[in-house]
C-alpha cells in the first residue's frame, strides 16, 4: 500500500501522508514524498503543492521505532526533504490537521506556507523523549515564532492550539474545510505571486534573543529540569538560532540531537511512551470486548479524593453526582471543589467559562436513592473495611443494574469489599492520587470476580478523564502502595544508622524525585502515614523503626504542624537539630553506632526494595508487565521519568548490585527485605517475568 498519495488537482499537486496509524515518517514515507516532491517539480501542469496527511491527521514525526533503533537514519533524511522543500520554485502549503508534531511540523517549517484547520495542534514534543528537535524545529520554530515562544514550547513539549499558532506566526491562516482551503490558498499564492517564504531565513524576530533572556530562562530551568540533558540542549540550540547563521545553527542542533539520541535518558523515556501505551491494553479479556458507556457519574464521599474525582468527571463533562450523608460535609467538599476551580481560573490553566461549565457538570446529593442512574459509582469514604462495606450494601440497593461500582482504597481487599453486593462482578478499584484532578495515574484494581467488560471499561475509562490507566491486581497496597512501603520505612532505618533528613532527602532529589520521602512525609502529616502504618496488613515479625510514631508523640506532624522532619518557615524547610536530638535518641536505644553514610547507599537502599518488590508483583502476575510498574511510580510517585521508572532503572543500573543491597538488607531489617526470587531470576535472565 502507498504511504504517500499523489494527486493533481487543477494544477496543484496534492502530497498526502498515509501511514496508519499516526502519519510517522518512516523511511518509506520519506521516500514517497521525496519521489512526489521531484514529480511535482518536473510536472509544467502542476504550478503548486500541497502537503497534507490522511485520516484527518498531519503526522507524530520521526517513526519513534526507527529513532529508537539507534542505527543512522537510512535516506532520504527529513533535512534532504527540507531542502528540497525550501529549493521548490513552485509554493508548497503545508495543510495542518490533527496533530502535527515533532518531524511532523519541521516538515511543515519547511514548507512555504502553513495552514492549519481550527482543531489541529502543533508541537515539538521531542523534549518528553529526552530528544530535541533534530530536523531543523529549533532553527525554524525560532525564527518564525521567535524565542521567547520557542523557549517556552519546545523546553516544556507542549502542543499549541491553531489561534495561539497563528498569533505566534507559526500559521498563515486557520480555515476550514481544510483541503479545499489549502488548494485555494495554493492557487492563490500562485495567481498573486506571493514571495515564497523561507522560515530559516526570517529574522525579524531575532532581537528579543538577548544573552538576558537566554540567563534568565537558563536560571528558571536550573531548579526544574535538573539533571535533564534535552532541555537544556534545546536552549542553547535556540539561543544559536538567533545568534549563528542557519547553516552553523542548523549543525549545532544536529550535533545535539544525535547527543540526546544516544543518551540513557533518551531510552528511559522512549521506554516510558512505549508502555503508557502497553499498559492500556489487557491480554486476558476477550476481544472484541466493549467498555459499558458512561454517560453518567457519582463519587461516595467529598472529601479530600472525592471532591478530585468528581473534578475529573465534570472537566470530561460527564455529569456527577457527590454523596455525603451530611449536609455540612457536602457544602465543605463542594466549597472545597469550587476553590480548586477558581485557583486554576487564576493560575491561567482554565477559563471561567471552563470552569462554570465543569461546576454545572457537579450535583451534590445527601441520599443514596439519588444514586440510582449513575453509570458508575466510585466509593471515597474512610479508608476503613467495615465502612466500606456498609457503604457497598448500601449502593448495591439502589445503583441500576449494569453500573460499575468502584472503590477508590488505597489497600484494601476488593474482593471482601465485592463481598459486601450481589454482584461482585460489577465492583473494580479506581484508585487515583492525590490531587486527584491532577494526578495523572488511575491504577485500576480487578479483584478475582471483576467482570472483564467492567476492566475494559475502566481502563477506557481512564484515557476519557485523561488518566493514565494502569491494571493491578489484588493484594495489600497492589502495585504501587505494596512499593511504596519500603521506601518508606528504609529512609527512617537511614536515619537511625546515621544519615539526617537533608541527606536522605537531597540525595532523592539529586536522583530527580520533586521531593525526598521525609519532606514527603511532612507534606503528607506524619500522624497520616503513622496511622496508615499501624492499619496495614504486615507481616508481625516486622521491624519498624520508632521514629515515626516519636515524631507524632513530640506534635511534629510535619508542615500543618510548623515541625516535622525539619522546622517550617512557610513552605521553606530548615534543618532543625532538635531531629537531629531525636533520630540519635533512637540509634542510642537501638545500640546502633552511627556512621556516615555514602549517597550512592543511601539511593541504592531506598531503590532496590522497590525493584525487589516490583520483581515478586510482576511475578505474581499482580502487574501486568514490568512496564505497568514503571508507569506506575513515575505518574503516581513521582519517580523521575527520564530515570525509566524503578524497573527500567534498576535493569539500567544493574541488578546484581542491588541484589547486595539487599542482601546486606536482610539481616537486621527482615525476611522480606532479602532478594526476591523473582529479582535473582531477572538477574539471571535479563528480564523481569511471570513466575515459570
Ligand atoms: N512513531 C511510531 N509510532 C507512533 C508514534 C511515532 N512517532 N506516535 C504514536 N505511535 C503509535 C503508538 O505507539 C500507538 O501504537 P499502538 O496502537 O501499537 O499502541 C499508536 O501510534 C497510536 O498512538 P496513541 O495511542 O498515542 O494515540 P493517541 O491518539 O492517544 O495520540 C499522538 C496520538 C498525540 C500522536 C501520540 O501518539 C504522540 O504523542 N506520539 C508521539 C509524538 C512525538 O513524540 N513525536 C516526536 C517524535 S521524535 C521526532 O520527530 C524527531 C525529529 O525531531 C527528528
Ligand atoms: P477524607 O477523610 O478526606 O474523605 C472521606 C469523606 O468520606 C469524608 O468527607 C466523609 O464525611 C465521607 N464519608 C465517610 N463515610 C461516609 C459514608 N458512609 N457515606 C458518605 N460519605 C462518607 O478521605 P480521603 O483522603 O478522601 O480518602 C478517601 C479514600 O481514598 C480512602 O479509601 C483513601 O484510602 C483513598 N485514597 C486517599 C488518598 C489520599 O492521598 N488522601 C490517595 C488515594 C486513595
Amino acid at each position: 500500500m502507498a504511504v504517500v498519495n499523489y494527486r493533481v488537482i487543477s494544477g496543484v499537486a496534492r502530497i498526502e501522508i498515509d501511514n496508519p496509524p499516526v502519519n510517522a515518517l518512516s523511511q518509506a514515507v520519506r521516500a514517497g514524498v521525496a519521489e512526489a516532491l521531484a514529480r511535482a517539480a518536473a510536472d509544467p501542469g502542476v504550478a503548486a503543492l500541497v502537503l497534507s496527511g490522511a485520516r484527518g491527521t498531519f503526522s507524530a514525526g520521526a517513526d519513534l521505532h526507527e529513532v529508537a533503533s539507534g542505527e543512522a537514519m537510512a535516506p532520504p533524511l527529513a533535512s534532504e526533504l527540507q531542502a528540497a522543500l525550501e529549493a521548490s520554485r513552485k509554493p508548497v502549503v503545508a495543510a495542518l490537521e490533527g496533530h502535527a508534531l515533532g518531524g511532523g511540523l519541521e516538515l511543515a517549517l519547511a514548507c512555504h506556507f502553513r495552514i492549519g484547520a481550527p482543531g489541529c495542534r502543533l508541537g515539538l514534543p521531542e523534549v518528553k523523549l529526552g530528544l530535541i528537535p533534530g530536523a531543523g524545529g529549533t532553527l525554524r520554530f525560532t525564527r518564525l515564532a521567535g524565542p521567547e515562544a520557542a523557549l517556552e514550547s519546545l523546553t516544556s513539549g507542549v502542543a499549541l492550539t491553531a489561534p495561539r499558532a497563528l498569533e505566534l506566526g507559526l500559521l498563515d491562516a486557520v480555515a476550514e474545510p481544510l483541503a479545499e482551503e489549502a488548494l485555494t490558498f495554493a492557487r492563490a499564492a500562485v495567481d498573486e505571486a506571493r514571495p515564497l517564504k523561507l522560515a530559516a531565513q526570517l529574522k525579524s524576530r531575532l532581537s528579543a534573543g538577548t544573552p538576558e533572556l537566554f540567563a534568565r530562562f537558563r536560571e528558571r530551568l536550573a531548579g526544574r529540569l535538573r539533571g535533564q540533558l534535552a532541555p537544556a540542549l534545546i536552549v542553547d540550540c535556540i539561543e544559536a538560532a538567533c545568534t549563528q547563521d542557519a547553516a552553523e545553527a542548523l549543525a549545532r542542533e544536529r550535533a545535539a540531537f544525535l547527543r540526546c539520541r544516544d543518551s540513557e535518558q533518551h531510552r528511559a523515556l522512549t521506554h516510558l511512551f512505549f508502555a503508557e501505551r502497553a499498559a492500556r491494553k489487557v491480554p486476558d479479556i476477550p476481544p472484541g470486548t466493549e467498555p459499558l458507556p458512561v454517560r453518567s457519574a457519582a463519587v461516595i464521599g467529598a472529601g479530600t479524593m472525592g471532591g478530585g474525582i468528581a473534578m475529573c468527571f465534570a472537566n470530561a463533562g460527564i455529569p456527577v453526582s457527590v454523596l455525603e450523608l451530611n449536609a455540612e460535609a457536602l457544602e465543605r467538599g463542594l466549597q472545597q471543589v469550587r476553590r480548586n476551580y477558581a485557583a486554576s481560573v487564576s493560575r491561567g490553566s482554565l477559563s471561567q467559562g471552563q470552569a462554570d461549565a465543569a461546576l454545572a457538570c457537579i450535583r451534590g446529593v445527601t441520599e443514596y436513592p439519588s444514586l440510582a442512574g449513575a453509570d458508575i459509582v466510585i466509593e471515597a469514604v474512610f479508608e476503613s473495611l467495615p465502612v466500606k462495606k456498609d457503604v457497598f450494601a448500601a449502593l448495591d440497593a439502589v445503583a441500576r443494574e449494569g453500573a460499575i461500582l468502584a472503590t477508590n482504597t488505597s489497600t484494601l481487599d476488593i474482593d471482601a469489599i465485592a463481598a459486601a453486593t450481589r454482584r461482585p462482578g460489577a465492583v473494580v478499584g479506581t484508585h487515583f492520587f492525590s490531587p486527584a484532578h491532577i494526578m495523572k495515574l488511575m491504577e485500576n484494581v480487578r479483584g478475582p470476580r471483576t467482570d472483564p467488560q467492567v476492566i475494559a471499561s475502566v481502563m477506557a475509562l481512564g484515557t476519557r478523564l485523561g488518566k493514565v490507566p494502569v491494571l493491578a491486581g489484588n493484594c495489600d497496597g497492589f502495585i504501587g502502595n505494596r512499593m511504596l512501603g519500603f521506601y518508606g520505612l528504609e529512609a527512617e532505618f537511614l536515619l537511625e544508622e546515621g544519615a539526617t533528613p537533608e541527606q536522605v532527602d537531597r540525595v532523592m532529589e539529586e536522583f530527580g524525585f520533586a521531593m525526598g520521602p521525609l519532606a514527603v512525609r511532612d507534606l503528607a502529616g506524619n500522624d497520616v502515614g503513622f496511622m496508615i502504618r499501624k492499619n496495614r496488613r504486615l507481616p508481625a515479625d516486622e521491624r519498624f523503626s520508632p521514629i515515626l510514631e516519636r515524631m507524632v508523640a513530640a506534635g511534629r506532624l510535619g508542615q500543618k504542624s510548623g515541625r516535622g522532619f525539619y522546622r517550617y518557615e512557610g513552605r521553606t524547610r530548615i534543618a532543625d537539630p532538635e531531629v537531629v536530638a531525636l533520630i540519635e535518641e533512637v540509634s542510642r536505644e537501638r545500640g546502633i553506632v552511627r556512621r556516615r553514610l555514602g549517597d550512592e547507599e543511601i539511593r541504592d537502599r531506598l531503590l532496590a526494595p522497590l525493584v525487589n518488590e516490583g520483581a515478586r508483583i510482576v511475578e505474581e502476575g499482580i502487574a501486568l508487565r514490568p512496564g505497568d510498574v514503571d508507569v506506575v511510580y513515575v505518574n503516581g510517585y513521582g519517580f523521575p521519568a527520564w530515570r525509566g521508572g524503578p524497573m527500567h532503572w534498576g535493569q539500567v543500573s544493574g541488578l546484581a548490585r542491588l541484589i547486595a543491597t539487599l542482601e546486606r538488607l536482610a539481616p537486621t531489617h527482615g525476611e522480606r527485605w532479602g532478594p526476591s526470587a523473582a529479582l535473582r531470576r531477572a538477574a539471571a535472565t535479563g528480564a523481569f517475568g511471570r513466575a515459570p
